[in-house]
């Protein structure tokens, strides 16, 4: 499906993310005119972008049904937002969520549809560089799924998964990853001081190593563990350093007791 014959689509909650998709979109070809951002407090950027590309900016969603509807709020408003929009949700209309830690069964109760879409996508998505999982409900036909993936390649790939609940592991792997990696140049920076380097130039020089190795494993059709073994020399430095990190408990340990907290974490958010 290509977004240039989507006559209407309507975001809801025009902040960071959804902006970040809105943009994606138009430069995928989404026409500007059939974009409405409904936002009742629109931000500089979002009255630019508006203007920018011929999109309709709105306080409140308008009393008739749109093709597609996508959801950007914070959960903590998601129940009263729902039940301003059920008057622009007909029986063709898709809804796809971005919010975290809203059920399926929240929204069919909120917005009285089956063809809900759950996804979370994470911070890269500005840049067309972001990963997204998702998760259709019952009532989703493979004519919504082709549009959930035109929407969603806007904001870079897309992975499918086949539960609801794996959408907690895909929120604690990849929607919060992005500061794990930011995280990781952090820490080498630092290391590189203790090894006598200025922290500027630890930093460039650890900044520099994320950004080339995350371009090169981007370019590069080997798995990560044949990446690291074709740059690692027997008995060389970069053996010495892996020993300490793959060592039981090690890096992986760290990762998996990590990761286990944020999927607990967005547990009890969606209680
Ligand atoms: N950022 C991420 O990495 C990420 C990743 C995965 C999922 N998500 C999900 O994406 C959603 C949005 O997050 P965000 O970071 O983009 O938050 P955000 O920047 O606060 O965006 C939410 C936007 O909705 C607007 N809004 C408030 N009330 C509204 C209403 N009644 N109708 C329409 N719009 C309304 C807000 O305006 P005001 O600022 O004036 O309140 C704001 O512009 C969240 O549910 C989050 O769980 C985010």
């Amino acid at each position: 499906m290509n977004l240039q014959d989507i006559d209407a689509l309507v975001l809801v909650g025009a902040g960071k993310m959804g902006l970040a998709l809105a943009k994606g979109w138009v430069r995928d070809g989404l026409p500007g005119g059939s974009l409405m951002l409904v936002d009742p407090l629109p931000h500089e950027e979002t009255i630019a972008f508006a203007q920018t590309v011929g999109a309709k900016l709105v306080p409140q969603i308008p009393d008739e049904p749109a093709r597609a509807v996508v959801l950007a709020v914070k959960p903590q408003i998601a129940e009263q937002v729902m039940a301003g929009i059920r008057c622009a949700i007909g029986p063709q209309t898709l809804v796809l969520s971005v919010i975290a830690g809203i059920s399926i069964k929240a929204m069919q109760n909120g917005l009285g549809t089956k063809r809900i879409v759950r996804t979370i996508p994470n911070t890269p998505a500005q840049i067309g560089k972001g990963v997204t999982g998702a998760y259709g409900g019952d009532g989703v036909s493979d004519d919504d799924n082709a549009l959930t993936n035109a929407l969603l390649a806007a904001a870079g790939t897309v992975v499918w998964v086949p539960q609801e609940n794996l959408i907690d592991a895909v929120t604690s792997v990849s929607g919060s990853g992005p500061a794990y990696v930011f995280l990781m140049a952090e820490a080498m920076a630092a290391a590189g001081v203790a090894q006598g380097l200025k922290p500027d130039v630890a930093m460039v020089l650890a900044r520099n190593t994320i950004i080339g190795a995350a371009a090169l494993m981007d370019v590069e059709t080997l798995d990560a563990s044949v990446l690291r073994q074709n740059v690692t020399s027997p008995n060389g430095t970069t053996a010495a350093a892996l020993e300490v990190l793959m060592a039981k408990p090690g890096l992986t340990e760290l990762m998996t007791k990590a990761i286990h907290a944020a999927h607990m974490r967005s547990l009890e958010l969606g209680e």
